[in-house]
């Protein structure tokens, strides 16, 4: 838990590391490479297929991965990349970067505008345990909303404009549900066929104990929402750190537990997000 729930020691920062220099960042590369997504996307967008069939990767998460890879050797060519689309640079700094170049493809590639560039700074060496975001930022550029989080200093969400003009600063909070009943729930599937069998048995179980179930199909915005309180939990099962290391330190920061149903960090195995009151309910819900 980034933030710190006087439960568990925070991520152990190199000595030297700025935060807020590293924020500043985040949110820049955020936005440079979501007005890129969003505005030199081809009438045709070219796409190939990953993990299965229906695993896409269109030419513009490609081009996105390589702006941020380029802007980052420039701004700091010490630090290491994860990247969706196969960077793997390893760290010399103690930072690495961890970005989702579009989360959301399926939407992006079907023009719905639900979808984000994620930019987290982290510790330790995903995808080994132990790693943990300590700044991170996502840009949704269509929905027009910038989330952002530094360790220690909270969540905020700011207002994009299509011209490009950034607004004020609101920090959000998660919000205040306390059971299961009237909660509202985000949840994504994965891409192969028996990893989305079990997931639709555990929904079954989900479905009849909550108010209603959202699927945007961004694992980054659904944690945001979390963050923002306009969705009550998030839980989710095959997440690569991609997908959510900017939002799990923009949801813990903005007072969510965030962890893998039990007492330790999201994981492949699971990620469930919510307040501090729900999240147990939502945990006991959906863990095995
Ligand atoms: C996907 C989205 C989706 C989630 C999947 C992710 P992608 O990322 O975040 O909401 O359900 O698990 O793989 O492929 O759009 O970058
Ligand atoms: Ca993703």
């Amino acid at each position: 838990m980034p933030a710190g729930d006087g439960s568990a020691p925070g991520p152990r920062l190199p000595i030297d590391v700025d935060l807020a220099g590293l924020a500043e960042i985040a949110a820049e590369l955020a936005l440079g490479a979501g007005r890129l997504v969003r505005d030199d996307r081809p009438v045709d967008v070219a796409r190939s297929t990953k993990s299965s069939a229906t695993d896409v990767v269109t030419e513009m998460d490609t081009r996105s991965e390589a702006w941020l890879r380029a802007r980052l050797q420039q701004l700091r060519p010490e630090d290491g990349l994860l990247g969706e689309e196969g960077s793997s640079v390893e760290s010399r700094s103690g930072i690495t970067w961890v970005v989702d170049p579009i989360d959301g493809t399926t939407n992006y590639l079907y023009r719905l505008p639900t979808y984000a560039v994620s930019v987290a700074a982290v510790v330790g060496a995903p995808p080994d345990p132990g790693w943990a975001p300590v700044v991170g930022a996502v840009f949704a550029p269509e929905l027009g909303w910038l989330w952002t989080a530094r360790l220690g200093a909270g969540a905020l969400r700011r207002r994009v404009e299509l011209s490009g003009a950034v607004g004020r600063e609101e920090v959000v909070s998660t919000g205040g549900c306390t059971e299961l009943g009237p909660a509202l729930l985000a949840t994504g599937f994965g891409y192969r066929d028996q990893v989305r069998s079990a997931q639709a048995t555990l929904l079954a179980r989900v479905l009849p104990a909550v108010r209603d179930i959202r699927r945007l199909g961004s694992a980054a915005i659904d944690l945001c929402l979390v963050a923002d309180g306009r969705v009550d939990g998030y839980y989710e099962s095959g997440l690569n750190p991609w997908d959510l290391a900017a939002g799990w330190l923009i949801a813990a920061e903005a007072g969510a537990l965030v962890t893998d149903g039990r007492s330790g960090a999201p994981s492949m195995t699971l990620t469930v997000a919510a307040n501090p009151v729900l999240h147990p309910l939502l945990a006991s819900l959906v863990a095995h």
